[in-house]
């Protein structure tokens, strides 16, 4: 990867969510967001080229060209831009009553999940998924439970409805409503060369911060760079075979650098192979229900995550119906239900799943290797955090 990164990206804030005659209250005053001199670095440089393997790097990170828009939406992560990112991520103005941010969803100290089954939107209102941890997006090219956005630029492209929940719908009013904060002016200026607050600066900036947020320095991120398992322990080190084995099948699916959906656009086999269709979008069935009341990218589908930070990103799944990574592993364990659209993977070939059965040391050991993918340095990192005062 060269240093610098582009990104075709672009948030649209708009929500389609039907508005209230809600007044504009200040709830969070005037308060100025507090920044360093100096921006911090948000280069992207420690993910390892190889993470960009797939044809999403060419596309989205250096597009070719050859399509539509794209080239125009290129976009390179520069520091102020992040750092006025962050601030617009961490700003409550940006919901139309001044109560919810990104962050109020997206918490840094849980790798950017909330801890919650469902979170609070706009109005209290509940959202229908499980808030999801943010880890390396720059590098995914599925996005959202049901890969509706291919990549972090195609945000900008489809309305966030059912998920930003801000009560935004009108961003000409969010344009001036921002302009009148006069910390943002010279936020501005820094980040695009003048003062003018407008949606498509905001869409960037947003972008940007997101597409900074980098996690590489896991105690796994140890092992991968030194190819060392000296610094995990006999548990951990048996828990790592184990998800790299045929027994769990894991890795095939929570697969390379990101512990995510293989790589593929829109495919996460590779051209419709062990699952037989050549648009999965990343997303698998592993058998939770019978009956799926969110049917997510269709037939019980759903975004393959990554598995980095996992043990602060409790409760777990789209639903957020696990409380804990036990309930995870006894679910592969014996829990898999025969859905017809199951991943073949949990078959035995001819239809029927096939049980693991863990025992209870296999199962201490796939979740304390789980521990080894928590990144310390990122959930304390300045650069992503909160930047007013609570
Ligand atoms: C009310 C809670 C809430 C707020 C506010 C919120 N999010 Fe989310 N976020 C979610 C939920 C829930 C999902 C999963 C939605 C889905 O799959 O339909 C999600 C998913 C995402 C994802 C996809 C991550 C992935 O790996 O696929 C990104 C990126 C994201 N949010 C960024 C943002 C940004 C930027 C903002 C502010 C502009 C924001 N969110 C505001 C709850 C929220
Ligand atoms: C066929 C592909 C596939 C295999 C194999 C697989 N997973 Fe998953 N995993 C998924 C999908 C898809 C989800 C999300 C499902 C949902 O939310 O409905 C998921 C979710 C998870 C989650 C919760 C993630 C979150 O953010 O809520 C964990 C933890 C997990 N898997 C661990 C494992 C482990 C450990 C193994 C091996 C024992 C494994 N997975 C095998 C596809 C797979």
């Amino acid at each position: 990867m060269k240093h610098k990164i582009l990104l075709s990206v672009s948030f649209l804030l708009v929500t389609v969510i039907s508005c209230s005659k809600l007044e504009v209250t200040d709830t969070v005053a005037d308060e100025a967001p507090v920044l360093p001199d100096e921006p911090y670095d948000y280069n992207t440089r420690e993910i390892p080229k190889d993470a960009f393997s797939s044809n999403i790097f060419d596309d989205f990170i250096f597009p070719n060209g050859d399509t539509n828009s794209i080239t125009n939406r290129r976009l390179e992560i520069t520091p102020w831009g992040a750092t006025l990112g962050r601030v617009l991520f961490y700003d409550k103005k940006l919901s139309l009553n001044n109560t919810v941010s990104c962050g109020t969803c997206h918490h840094q100290d849980k790798a950017f999940a909330d801890g919650q089954r469902f979170s609070k939107g706009f109005e209290g209102r509940i959202t229908n998924r499980n808030s999801m941890a943010i880890a390396n997006p720059i590098v995914m090219n599925n996005l959202f439970w049901d890969s509706r956005s291919k990549s972090i630029h195609d945000l900008s492209l489809r309305p966030v409805q059912n998920h930003i929940e801000m009560g935004m719908e009108d961003i000409s009013r969010l344009e001036s409503k921002l302009a009148a904060y006069d910390y943002y002016k010279p936020l501005f200026q820094k980040a695009f060369g003048s003062e003018e607050v407008n949606a498509e600066r905001i869409s960037k900036a947003l972008s940007m911060f997101v597409a900074s947020i980098t996690t590489t320095r896991s105690r796994f991120d140890e092992v991968r760079k030194t190819g060392n398992t000296r610094s995990l322990t006999n548990l951990e080190k048996m828990g790592m075979d184990l998800f790299f084995s045929d027994r769990t099948k894991c890795s095939t699916c929570h697969s390379g650098f990101n512990f995510s959906a293989p790589d593929g656009p829109f495919d996460a086999y590779g051209g419709g192979g062990m699952s037989g269709s050549g648009d999965l979008g990343g997303a698998a069935n592993i058998g939770l229900d019978l009956v799926y009341k969110d049917n997510g990218r269709g037939n019980g589908r759903f975004k393959i995550p990554s598995l980095r930070n996992i043990a602060l990103t409790a409760p777990y799944m789209h639903d957020g119906r696990f409380k804990t990574l036990e309930e995870v592993i006894d679910h592969y364990s014996h829990g898999i239900k025969p859905h017809t659209h199951l991943d073949p993977k949990f078959t035995d070939g001819k239809g029927n799943v096939v049980h693991p059965n863990y025992t209870s040391l296999e199962k201490q050991a796939l979740v304390a290797f789980l521990k080894t993918l928590t990144d310390q340095e990122m959930i304390r990192d300045p650069k992503y955090s909160n930047p007013f005062k609570k």
